[in-house]
């Protein structure tokens, strides 16, 4: 079984989708917050899914990124799946799980993304440019916002948008079905680099 571990710092809706697609493929073995009174964390502990959470400005009794590290590693996580977490991965922690770090982002990256651009600012930019397409990216996650390669996008027709909420809602929907494929396909080891691109293997 292959074993992935989510982190989150909201309302946790992509760890729902991703539980939910649970499959006899992968499973969740641990919810790392990035605070202890979210969604996401929550949804972990009624699930009973070990939960960490990160030790922060607020949460000085939190887990450090080297000892979630070695429990990741103790555990044999073989994924790490950001799902609407908010915080910058510190670069010792991105090293320890090189090409097994990955993000999910609200938009088609590389357009629309980087420090700042989460939640509704990404929708707000996307409605501003008066775009027709949006869409959904998953992408390795490297030591800048929403920089590392592109795993798997996905568009969203957005041409009747009202506004970004409405967005926002359309792009979730995606977001919620390209997240577990993802990781399905991780599990069937099926995503392969080469030459500085990531392919899908038939
Ligand atoms: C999602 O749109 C995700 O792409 C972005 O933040 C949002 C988190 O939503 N990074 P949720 O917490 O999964 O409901």
């Amino acid at each position: 079984m292959y074993k992935i571990a989510v982190f989150v710092s909201g309302r946790g809706s992509n760890l729902r989708a991703v539980h939910h697609f649970e499959s006899k493929k992968y499973t969740i073995t641990a919810v790392i917050g990035s605070k202890n009174d979210c969604g996401g964390v929550s949804f972990a502990k009624e699930n009973g899914i070990p939960v960490y959470i990160l030790q922060g400005s607020s949460f000085k009794d939190g887990i450090s990124y080297a000892n979630l590290a070695e429990i990741l590693k103790q555990n044999g996580v073989e994924l790490i799946v950001l799902a609407g977490f908010l915080k910058l991965i510190p670069s010792d922690f991105v090293s320890e799980f090189e090409n097994k770090i990955i993000n999910v982002h609200p938009a088609l990256l590389p357009s629309f993304g980087g420090n700042g651009m989460y939640g509704i600012n990404v929708h707000s930019a996307v409605f501003k440019s008066s775009a027709h397409v949006s869409g959904v990216t998953v992408h390795f996650v490297n030591n800048e916002y929403d920089m590392g390669l592109i795993i798997d996008q996905e568009c969203v027709d957005i041409s009747n948008a009202q506004s970004p909420e409405q967005i926002a809602e359309l792009v979730l929907k995606t977001e919620h079905k390209l997240l577990p494929n993802v990781i399905n396909n991780f599990a069937d080891d099926k995503i392969i680099i080469k030459s500085g691109r990531v392919y899908l293997k038939d």
